[in-house]
């Protein structure tokens, strides 16, 4: 073995400690066949996916297929270049207009993937003497755009506004050279940031504000718009960043700002500049998503109908949550628990469902997870079954039942 590889072999050794505890590779399942937005064929056995981030079902919506087909058979497969290079083709371009008419917004940048956007901005928009102000929980593709740029960069602790109030103090004159950013729902615990108080705090220190809206997308908000919409603060957040991989159901990611001039960041910015743009059917399917998720209403209420069988269930069992009602419900395990997570994340596996195992360090506060997300597709019988399964999790854990 190259000596390159050798710093793998203790994570290495972990995982296949893992492999060993429930007979499964919990980061590694193959997922044989997809049978519906809800549905997949494990170890040839069909389960019910709780640990996809398909909101609102739309990953076989027939108009959203049937435009992704349209558009192959129109299009082609790829872009096979860069929209810098190689031009952009006019479906990205409706695209980006019908992003920011739907944020009500003048600027919207389409990039290939909802990291890349993270990317492009944090690495980007703030520069050399500016800050980044960053809440701890912040997403990975939030820290990676920062490690690319040249902003100094500062976190406070999650939700924390005290703390984040004496940062931006402590940075006197330089408060008007920060950006602040935090996500509309967290993807670990699935809570929100108190997104009126952050604005709060940036107005009055003259910051100014990201909001990653990728889990919050078409799932918040009258219209869908995310946190901002629901907290009634759109107008004083100065950038949203998020992704086309969760609700939207395919591929790809976007800013959009209420400042005209985010347009001039656009060739700049590397993630941008130096990937291909997605491929047309991609985009297509989106164009579709976007039409459906705003007029969504009846798509979110299943959605939030879901979200609150499922945790009233779980709570009722005993179990601790992450959070209050939210699409993402992070069932934490006790760090005291004997068990291994491995196996309990198993056992749901072995009865038809499949959640999300989060083990430290990926897991906030340090107590591994059992996450699960909901979609609008769920239906209240595939909730119950999921109920079922989390019976004998709580058993387990000798959990005292909530009445
Ligand atoms: C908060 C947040 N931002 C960005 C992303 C990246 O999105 P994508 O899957 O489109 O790369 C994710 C993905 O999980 C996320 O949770």
């Amino acid at each position: 073995m190259t000596i390159l590889l050798e710093k793998f072999r203790p994570l290495e050794e972990k995982r296949a400690a893992l492999v060993a505890c429930s007979g499964e590779d919990p980061f590694h399942v193959i997922v044989e066949r997809v049978v519906s937005a809800t549905e997949s064929v494990v170890n040839g056995r069909q389960v019910i996916m709780v640990g996809t981030n398909n909101y609102l079902g739309l990953t076989f919506d027939p108009d959203c297929v049937a435009a992704a087909c349209k558009a192959i058979r129109e299009e082609g497969t790829g872009t096979t270049g860069s929209r810098m290079a190689n031009g952009s083709y006019a479906a990205h371009v409706a695209l980006e207009n019908e992003l920011a008419a739907f944020f009500n917004c003048p600027a919207a940048i389409v990039f290939s993937t909802g990291y890349m956007a993270n990317l492009g901005v944090l690495s980007t928009l703030p520069g050399p003497g500016d800050v980044i102000l960053m809440d701890a929980d912040c997403h990975a593709s939030i820290y990676d755009g920062t490690r690319l740029g040249a902003a100094q960069v500062i976190r406070f602790r999650h939700n924390n506004t005290a703390d984040l109030e004496k940062r931006l103090q402590r940075l006197g004159e330089q408060s008007s050279r920060t950006l602040v950013v935090v996500e509309g729902i967290y993807s670990m615990l699935g809570d929100c940031a108190p997104l009126r108080e952050i604005v709060d705090i940036k107005r009055r220190y003259g910051a100014s504000l990201l909001v990653d809206e990728a889990h919050s997308l078409g799932v918040l908000g009258e219209h869908g718009r995310g946190l901002a919409e629901e907290a009634e603060v759109e107008g004083e957040v100065d950038f949203i960043t998020g992704t086309f991989s969760k609700s939207l159901g395919s591929i790809g990611g976007f800013c959009v700002s209420r400042v005209p001039e985010l347009e001039h960041m656009r060739y700049s910015t590397r993630p941008y500049t130096f990937t291909a743009s997605s491929s047309p059917s991609l985009i297509a399917s989106t164009r579709q998503a976007l039409q459906i998720l705003s007029h969504g209403v009846e798509l979110r209420t299943k959605l939030w109908d879901n979200a609150t069988r499922l945790h009233q269930g779980l709570t009722e069992m005993g179990f601790d949550l992450g959070a209050e009602v939210s699409p993402v419900i992070a069932v934490k395990l006790p760090l005291s628990i004997e068990e291994d997570p491995t196996i309990l994340w198993g056992e749901l596996l072995s009865q038809g469902i499949y959640v999300n195992l989060v083990l430290p360090p990926a897991a906030p506060g340090g107590s591994p997870m059992l996450r699960c997300s909901l979609s609008a597709a769920h239906s209240p019988e595939q909730i119950d079954a999921v109920l079922e399964a989390f019976t004998a999790v709580s058993a387990k854990l000798q959990l005292e039942p909530q009445t």
